[in-house]
Protein backbone atom coordinates (compact mmCIF):
# COMPACT_ATOMS: atom_id res chain seq x y z
CA UNK A 1 0.00 0.00 0.00
CA UNK A 2 1.26 3.75 -0.96
CA UNK A 3 2.56 5.62 2.24
CA UNK A 4 0.32 8.19 3.07
CA UNK A 5 1.54 11.94 2.63
CA UNK A 6 0.26 14.53 4.75
CA UNK A 7 1.24 18.16 3.32
CA UNK A 8 3.53 18.61 5.93
CA UNK A 9 5.84 15.80 5.07
CA UNK A 10 6.34 17.38 1.58
CA UNK A 11 8.12 20.34 3.24
CA UNK A 12 10.13 18.67 5.75
CA UNK A 13 11.65 16.38 2.79
CA UNK A 14 12.65 19.71 0.79
CA UNK A 15 14.45 20.88 4.25
CA UNK A 16 16.00 17.63 4.32
CA UNK A 17 17.03 17.81 0.59
CA UNK A 18 18.66 21.10 1.92
CA UNK A 19 20.51 19.56 4.77
CA UNK A 20 21.76 16.53 2.17
CA UNK A 21 23.07 18.67 -0.50
CA UNK A 22 25.10 20.98 2.99
CA UNK A 23 26.04 17.61 4.00
CA UNK A 24 27.61 16.14 0.89
CA UNK A 25 29.52 19.46 0.29
CA UNK A 26 31.66 18.78 3.61
CA UNK A 27 34.72 16.78 2.49
CA UNK A 28 35.80 13.49 3.12
CA UNK A 29 34.32 10.31 5.18
CA UNK A 30 31.68 10.54 6.84
CA UNK A 31 32.66 9.18 10.35
CA UNK A 32 35.81 10.38 10.33
CA UNK A 33 35.76 13.39 8.95
CA UNK A 34 31.69 14.81 8.17
CA UNK A 35 30.61 13.96 11.55
CA UNK A 36 33.41 15.42 13.62
CA UNK A 37 34.07 18.53 11.74
CA UNK A 38 30.12 19.97 11.52
CA UNK A 39 30.10 18.88 15.49
CA UNK A 40 32.92 21.10 15.99
CA UNK A 41 31.20 23.50 13.45
CA UNK A 42 28.36 23.63 15.24
CA UNK A 43 30.35 24.56 18.54
CA UNK A 44 31.63 27.33 16.84
CA UNK A 45 28.52 28.66 15.10
CA UNK A 46 26.88 28.53 18.88
CA UNK A 47 29.88 30.20 20.60
CA UNK A 48 29.93 32.92 18.04
CA UNK A 49 26.26 33.81 18.68
CA UNK A 50 27.13 34.13 22.02
CA UNK A 51 29.48 36.50 21.31
CA UNK A 52 27.57 38.46 18.31
CA UNK A 53 26.97 41.29 20.23
CA UNK A 54 30.50 41.82 20.21
CA UNK A 55 32.11 40.31 17.12
CA UNK A 56 28.98 39.47 15.12
CA UNK A 57 27.71 36.73 13.91
CA UNK A 58 29.38 33.36 12.47
CA UNK A 59 30.80 33.26 8.72
CA UNK A 60 29.49 30.23 6.76
CA UNK A 61 32.50 30.43 4.84
CA UNK A 62 33.60 26.30 5.42
CA UNK A 63 31.10 23.55 4.37
CA UNK A 64 30.84 22.40 7.75
CA UNK A 65 29.63 25.83 9.10
CA UNK A 66 27.16 25.99 6.54
CA UNK A 67 25.79 22.36 7.42
CA UNK A 68 26.16 23.15 10.73
CA UNK A 69 23.70 26.23 10.42
CA UNK A 70 21.43 23.97 8.51
CA UNK A 71 20.87 21.09 11.38
CA UNK A 72 20.63 24.27 13.99
CA UNK A 73 18.23 26.53 12.22
CA UNK A 74 16.79 25.60 8.79
CA UNK A 75 13.56 23.54 9.72
CA UNK A 76 12.57 26.02 12.67
CA UNK A 77 13.06 29.25 10.82
CA UNK A 78 11.54 28.09 7.31
CA UNK A 79 8.72 27.48 10.20
CA UNK A 80 8.65 31.13 11.67
CA UNK A 81 7.78 32.62 7.81
CA UNK A 82 5.64 29.85 6.96
CA UNK A 83 3.49 31.06 10.46
CA UNK A 84 3.60 34.97 9.63
CA UNK A 85 2.16 34.31 6.02
CA UNK A 86 -0.26 31.73 7.44
CA UNK A 87 -1.19 34.72 10.13
CA UNK A 88 -1.22 37.53 7.95
CA UNK A 89 -3.27 35.93 4.41
CA UNK A 90 -4.78 39.18 4.11
CA UNK A 91 -2.08 41.01 3.52
CA UNK A 92 -0.37 38.94 1.60
CA UNK A 93 -2.64 37.19 -0.47
CA UNK A 94 -3.19 40.62 -2.99
CA UNK A 95 0.10 40.93 -3.73
CA UNK A 96 0.11 38.01 -5.96
CA UNK A 97 -2.30 36.72 -9.10
CA UNK A 98 -2.68 33.91 -10.95
CA UNK A 99 -0.74 34.22 -14.92
CA UNK A 100 1.78 36.54 -12.61
CA UNK A 101 5.16 36.44 -11.66
CA UNK A 102 5.99 37.90 -8.62
CA UNK A 103 9.13 38.97 -7.19
CA UNK A 104 10.48 37.78 -3.88
CA UNK A 105 13.91 38.91 -2.06
CA UNK A 106 15.65 37.46 0.94
CA UNK A 107 18.25 39.70 1.91
CA UNK A 108 20.92 37.04 3.66
CA UNK A 109 18.91 34.23 2.81
CA UNK A 110 21.42 31.59 3.75
CA UNK A 111 20.31 28.26 2.67
CA UNK A 112 16.85 29.27 1.79
CA UNK A 113 15.14 28.60 5.28
CA UNK A 114 13.37 31.85 4.94
CA UNK A 115 12.44 31.57 0.61
CA UNK A 116 11.33 27.42 2.05
CA UNK A 117 8.68 28.75 4.47
CA UNK A 118 7.57 31.20 1.48
CA UNK A 119 6.93 28.74 -0.91
CA UNK A 120 5.06 26.38 1.34
CA UNK A 121 2.53 28.73 2.66
CA UNK A 122 2.62 30.28 -1.09
CA UNK A 123 1.84 26.72 -2.79
CA UNK A 124 -1.51 26.78 -0.40
CA UNK A 125 -2.29 29.71 -2.41
CA UNK A 126 -1.22 28.63 -5.88
CA UNK A 127 -0.70 32.40 -7.08
CA UNK A 128 1.23 33.16 -10.01
CA UNK A 129 4.65 32.20 -10.40
CA UNK A 130 7.93 33.87 -8.15
CA UNK A 131 11.11 34.86 -9.27
CA UNK A 132 13.04 34.87 -6.28
CA UNK A 133 16.59 36.33 -5.20
CA UNK A 134 18.49 35.93 -2.29
CA UNK A 135 20.81 38.81 -1.32
CA UNK A 136 23.54 36.59 0.13
CA UNK A 137 27.22 37.44 0.59
CA UNK A 138 28.13 33.59 0.99
CA UNK A 139 28.52 32.08 -2.24
CA UNK A 140 28.84 28.67 -0.59
CA UNK A 141 25.47 28.64 -0.79
CA UNK A 142 24.69 27.74 -4.03
CA UNK A 143 24.15 24.54 -4.36
CA UNK A 144 21.62 24.39 -1.22
CA UNK A 145 19.58 27.17 -3.29
CA UNK A 146 19.61 24.78 -6.67
CA UNK A 147 18.26 21.86 -4.83
CA UNK A 148 15.57 24.13 -2.91
CA UNK A 149 14.40 25.57 -6.32
CA UNK A 150 14.29 21.32 -7.95
CA UNK A 151 12.58 20.76 -4.67
CA UNK A 152 10.15 23.22 -5.11
CA UNK A 153 9.51 22.69 -8.80
CA UNK A 154 8.94 19.45 -7.93
CA UNK A 155 6.70 19.99 -5.84
CA UNK A 156 4.58 22.22 -7.68
CA UNK A 157 5.73 25.64 -7.35
CA UNK A 158 6.53 27.89 -9.72
CA UNK A 159 9.54 29.19 -8.46
CA UNK A 160 13.11 30.53 -9.95
CA UNK A 161 16.03 31.47 -7.43
CA UNK A 162 18.84 33.28 -7.84
CA UNK A 163 21.87 34.11 -5.18
CA UNK A 164 23.11 37.10 -5.74
CA UNK A 165 26.22 39.03 -4.85
CA UNK A 166 24.89 41.69 -2.38
CA UNK A 167 26.25 45.29 -3.65
CA UNK A 168 24.73 48.57 -3.71
CA UNK A 169 24.54 47.96 -7.76
CA UNK A 170 23.05 44.43 -7.25
CA UNK A 171 19.80 45.63 -7.61
CA UNK A 172 19.65 47.60 -10.17
CA UNK A 173 17.27 46.32 -13.11
CA UNK A 174 16.11 43.72 -11.17
CA UNK A 175 12.69 44.13 -10.93
CA UNK A 176 9.93 44.96 -8.22
CA UNK A 177 9.81 43.12 -5.41
CA UNK A 178 6.63 42.49 -3.50
CA UNK A 179 8.09 40.73 -0.16
CA UNK A 180 11.17 41.15 1.25
CA UNK A 181 12.59 38.57 4.06
CA UNK A 182 14.66 39.66 6.19
CA UNK A 183 15.37 37.31 8.51
CA UNK A 184 17.79 36.12 11.05
CA UNK A 185 20.22 38.61 9.13
CA UNK A 186 20.37 41.65 10.72
CA UNK A 187 21.55 40.94 14.71
CA UNK A 188 24.57 38.51 12.52
CA UNK A 189 25.91 42.05 11.15
CA UNK A 190 24.62 44.62 13.30
CA UNK A 191 27.59 44.71 15.37
CA UNK A 192 30.04 44.33 12.62
CA UNK A 193 31.91 47.40 12.48
CA UNK A 194 32.87 46.87 8.86
CA UNK A 195 29.38 45.86 7.87
CA UNK A 196 28.36 49.58 6.74
CA UNK A 197 27.86 47.93 3.57
CA UNK A 198 25.49 45.80 4.25
CA UNK A 199 23.25 48.24 6.27
CA UNK A 200 23.66 50.02 2.44
CA UNK A 201 22.74 47.40 1.06
CA UNK A 202 19.22 46.99 3.07
CA UNK A 203 18.57 50.99 2.73
CA UNK A 204 18.96 50.50 -1.23
CA UNK A 205 16.55 47.80 -1.30
CA UNK A 206 14.07 48.53 1.27
CA UNK A 207 13.37 51.65 -0.79
CA UNK A 208 12.82 49.82 -4.11
CA UNK A 209 9.68 48.39 -3.78
CA UNK A 210 6.28 50.12 -4.92
CA UNK A 211 3.34 50.78 -1.74
CA UNK A 212 1.86 48.16 -0.94
CA UNK A 213 4.94 45.66 -0.72
CA UNK A 214 5.60 43.91 2.59
CA UNK A 215 8.85 43.51 4.72
CA UNK A 216 9.08 40.56 6.98
CA UNK A 217 11.61 40.93 9.55
CA UNK A 218 12.63 38.26 11.96
CA UNK A 219 15.56 38.25 14.05
CA UNK A 220 16.52 37.05 17.89
CA UNK A 221 14.72 39.78 20.30
CA UNK A 222 17.13 42.30 21.05
CA UNK A 223 16.18 45.64 21.61
CA UNK A 224 19.17 47.60 19.51
CA UNK A 225 18.40 45.73 16.48
CA UNK A 226 14.55 45.79 16.96
CA UNK A 227 15.00 49.73 17.24
CA UNK A 228 17.41 49.49 13.82
CA UNK A 229 15.03 47.99 12.21
CA UNK A 230 12.07 49.83 13.20
CA UNK A 231 14.20 53.10 12.74
CA UNK A 232 15.23 52.59 9.00
CA UNK A 233 12.07 51.10 7.75
CA UNK A 234 9.82 53.60 9.26
CA UNK A 235 12.58 56.09 7.59
CA UNK A 236 11.86 54.14 4.04
CA UNK A 237 8.18 54.95 3.98
CA UNK A 238 7.04 51.98 6.12
CA UNK A 239 4.27 51.23 8.51
CA UNK A 240 3.70 48.69 11.23
CA UNK A 241 1.44 46.12 10.42
CA UNK A 242 1.87 43.60 12.40
CA UNK A 243 4.70 42.00 14.61
CA UNK A 244 5.32 39.79 17.95
CA UNK A 245 8.06 38.39 20.49
CA UNK A 246 8.49 35.21 21.31
CA UNK A 247 10.74 34.23 24.42
CA UNK A 248 10.65 30.85 23.09
CA UNK A 249 9.21 29.16 19.87
CA UNK A 250 9.22 25.90 19.19
CA UNK A 251 9.70 23.55 16.43
CA UNK A 252 7.17 20.38 17.32
CA UNK A 253 9.34 17.56 17.74
CA UNK A 254 7.50 15.77 14.39
CA UNK A 255 8.60 18.62 12.57
CA UNK A 256 12.19 18.98 13.72
CA UNK A 257 13.04 15.01 13.30
CA UNK A 258 11.23 14.61 10.20
CA UNK A 259 13.17 17.58 8.40
CA UNK A 260 16.41 16.72 10.49
CA UNK A 261 15.90 12.96 8.79
CA UNK A 262 19.16 10.76 9.94
CA UNK A 263 21.16 13.87 10.97
CA UNK A 264 19.57 14.20 14.38
CA UNK A 265 21.35 10.74 15.50
CA UNK A 266 24.53 11.17 13.68
CA UNK A 267 24.94 15.00 15.13
CA UNK A 268 23.25 13.98 18.77
CA UNK A 269 20.80 17.03 18.14
CA UNK A 270 18.38 15.52 20.26
CA UNK A 271 16.23 18.00 21.14
CA UNK A 272 13.35 19.92 19.18
CA UNK A 273 14.99 23.29 17.86
CA UNK A 274 13.76 26.59 20.07
CA UNK A 275 14.54 30.55 19.40
CA UNK A 276 13.89 33.34 20.66
CA UNK A 277 12.29 35.12 17.82
CA UNK A 278 11.25 39.10 17.81
CA UNK A 279 9.12 39.10 14.66
CA UNK A 280 8.22 42.85 12.49
CA UNK A 281 5.96 42.97 9.51
CA UNK A 282 6.02 46.26 7.47
CA UNK A 283 3.75 47.43 4.49
CA UNK A 284 5.23 50.54 2.22
CA UNK A 285 3.10 53.06 2.41
CA UNK A 286 2.05 55.50 0.16
CA UNK A 287 3.99 58.47 -1.14
CA UNK A 288 1.17 61.01 -0.07
CA UNK A 289 1.21 59.36 3.66
CA UNK A 290 4.83 59.11 4.00
CA UNK A 291 5.21 63.07 3.10
CA UNK A 292 2.78 63.36 6.13
CA UNK A 293 4.50 61.02 8.16
CA UNK A 294 7.53 62.80 7.82
CA UNK A 295 5.80 66.17 8.30
CA UNK A 296 4.64 65.03 12.00
CA UNK A 297 8.12 63.05 12.64
CA UNK A 298 9.79 66.23 11.99
CA UNK A 299 7.72 68.92 13.72
CA UNK A 300 7.78 66.68 16.71
C1 LIG B 1 21.95 33.55 10.21
S1 LIG B 1 21.96 33.40 8.49
C2 LIG B 1 20.23 33.64 8.14
C3 LIG B 1 19.79 32.80 6.99
C4 LIG B 1 18.30 32.83 6.70
N1 LIG B 1 17.83 34.16 6.38
C5 LIG B 1 17.48 32.24 7.83
O1 LIG B 1 16.52 32.86 8.27
O2 LIG B 1 17.81 31.13 8.25
C6 LIG B 1 22.64 34.98 8.02
C7 LIG B 1 23.04 35.04 6.55
O3 LIG B 1 23.44 36.39 6.27
C8 LIG B 1 24.54 36.36 5.38
N2 LIG B 1 25.28 37.61 5.49
C9 LIG B 1 26.10 38.01 6.48
N3 LIG B 1 26.60 39.23 6.22
C10 LIG B 1 26.07 39.62 5.04
C11 LIG B 1 26.19 40.79 4.24
N4 LIG B 1 26.98 41.78 4.60
N5 LIG B 1 25.47 40.86 3.10
C12 LIG B 1 24.66 39.82 2.74
N6 LIG B 1 24.52 38.70 3.44
C13 LIG B 1 25.21 38.59 4.59
C14 LIG B 1 25.33 35.15 5.81
O4 LIG B 1 26.17 34.67 4.79
C15 LIG B 1 24.22 34.17 6.18
O5 LIG B 1 23.90 33.35 5.11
Amino acid sequence: MAEKTYPCDKWCDIANAVLCTAWKEVPGDEWRQRIPAVKSAMKEVAAAYKLSTKTGGPKFDTPARRMAYCALHLPSRARWVFDVLRDHEGLFKPLFAEGRTTDVWSIGGGPGSDLLGFFRRHAWWGLGSLKCYNFDREAGWAKCMATLQARVKASGVDASIELVAPSKEATNGIGDPRVILLSYVLSDVFYRDKEVGFRELAESILSKPKPGALVVFLDIARDETRAWSEERLARCGYAKVGGFDFNEKRLTDYQWGRSLGRFDKLLDLGWPHRDRVTFGLWRRMPTQQRKVRTEIGASV
